[in-house]
């Protein structure tokens, strides 16, 4: 077992009648130990401007705990994690690690085993970003990936046979179930209720793939019926792909599996400018188990260590967590927050063109928390 995780407790002066959130933070790898620190410290300034306390509670887990351990996690995790009210991740992968073991072993079973269903991603064009797509504005991208995040492509069965010899065999089993879509496809469907333009773009293959993805259609579909008031339309993986670079004004919510959430999304992520801006929400809806948020981004290790991570992505993920938590003017105060450094040309971090350090780009969202900052 390793040495019992320190709790840091974050309190302001009023210690009665506060909601008080318990949040895990596994910062992981590389730039995630840069990034999740800036998150935590605009998190704590949001909540006491907004009255509530958050103690966080801090996990060694990742790839030097595994070089220790042998083990990326504690055997008994998700009993540990069952205690907190949300998790909040940076980054998971470290060059000396292979990466099929370090998305195996940690984050695909915490997201499973959580029943983490829900893998959100908003994927906006902030004001002040250059997109690499010439000439769009902030108005033309504003699109949420609504990813199912347990089952399908990623469900981890499949087996390898007569390894090391010509005639080496591997199988990689996708399954798909009409309870993971229908409830993936609702919440799809509800989200989109909720935003202007109620549009949902279904990410599909069932030309190629003719058992899953029809069945999956079905569902969508019959989903659909219980929301006339919301416009969906199917699109073929790779056509929703081109779309997204070509058109992406036509896209609100996209609804995907777990394989094809994870591929739109690094594309969403890129035509907004930069990959350390982009949060993404593990969640469970129901609440039986705690949601787990994190930037899209990896643990960066060509940048590691130098200081200069863009902390935007685990800031906004920061954000998210706290308006599952029901804080949603906190949520607000830290986007406006946000949208202001991101507006204004002075504070950049490299990855968007300028030469402001995490540090920097993190003080600059907290001073302009302040409810009177411009
Ligand atoms: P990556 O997202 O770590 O980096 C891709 C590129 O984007 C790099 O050039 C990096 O410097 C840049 N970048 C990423 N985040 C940035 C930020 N906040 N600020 C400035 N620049 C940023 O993806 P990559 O290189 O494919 O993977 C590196 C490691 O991370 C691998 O071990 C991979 O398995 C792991 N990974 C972990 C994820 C997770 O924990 N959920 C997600 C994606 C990758
Ligand atoms: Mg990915």
């Amino acid at each position: 077992m390793s040495a019992p995780p320190q709790t840091r407790r974050i309190c302001t002066s009023i210690e009665i009648q506060m909601n008080t959130y318990r949040i895990a933070v596994i910062a992981g790898d590389g730039i995630g130990q840069e990034v999740i620190p800036a998150g935590i410290e605009i998190i704590t300034a949001a909540a006491v401007q907004h009255g509530f306390r958050c103690e966080f509670t801090e996990f060694p887990w990742g790839s030097e705990f595994y070089l220790r351990t042998g083990r990326m996690l504690d055997t008994d995790a998700v009993d540990q994690l069952m205690k907190f009210d949300a998790i909040y991740l940076g980054a998971i992968g470290d060059p000396r690690v292979p990466d099929h073991v370090t998305a195996r072993e940690l984050i695909l079973p915490l997201r499973q085993r959580l029943r983490q269903y829900v893998n959100l991603r908003p994927m906006r064009l902030l004001p002040g970003i250059t997109s690499p797509l010439a000439g769009r504005t902030a108005a033309d991208i504003d699109m949420v990936c609504v990813r199912e995040n347990s089952e399908g492509e990623y469900c981890g069965i499949g087996g390898r046979l007569h390894s090391g010899t010509p005639d080496e065999l591997a199988q990689q089993t996708g399954i798909f179930t009409r309870r993971g879509i229908e409830r993936i496809a609702r919440y799809g469907f509800a989200l989109a209720r909720t935003r202007p333009r109620k549009l949902v773009a279904s990410a599909t293959k069932s030309n190629a793939l003719q058992h899953a993805m029809v069945m999956w259609d079905e569902v969508v579909a019959e989903v659909a019926a219980e929301f006339p008031d919301v416009t969906c339309r199917k699109y073929h993986v790779d056509a929703i792909a081109a779309r997204m670079i070509t058109h992406p004004q036509t896209l609100d919510v996209i609804l995907a599996s777990n394989l094809f959430g994870d591929i739109l999304t690094d594309i969403g992520s890129a035509i907004s400018g930069s990959l350390g801006v982009g949060p993404s929400g593990n969640i469970n809806p129901d609440r039986t188990t705690p949601s787990m948020f994190e930037p899209i981004h990896g643990s960066a290790p060509d940048i590691a260590g130098q200081g200069v991570a863009n902390p935007i992505a685990a800031i906004w993920a920061g954000a998210m967590m706290l308006d599952h938590l029901g804080e949603r003017a906190a949520h607000d105060a830290i986007l406006r927050a946000i949208e202001r450094v991101i507006g204004d040309e002075r504070v950049k971090t490299p990855d968007l063109g300028g030469r402001a350090t995490t540090a920097e780009m993190t003080t600059a969202v907290r001073a302009r928390l302040q409810p009177q900052a411009a």
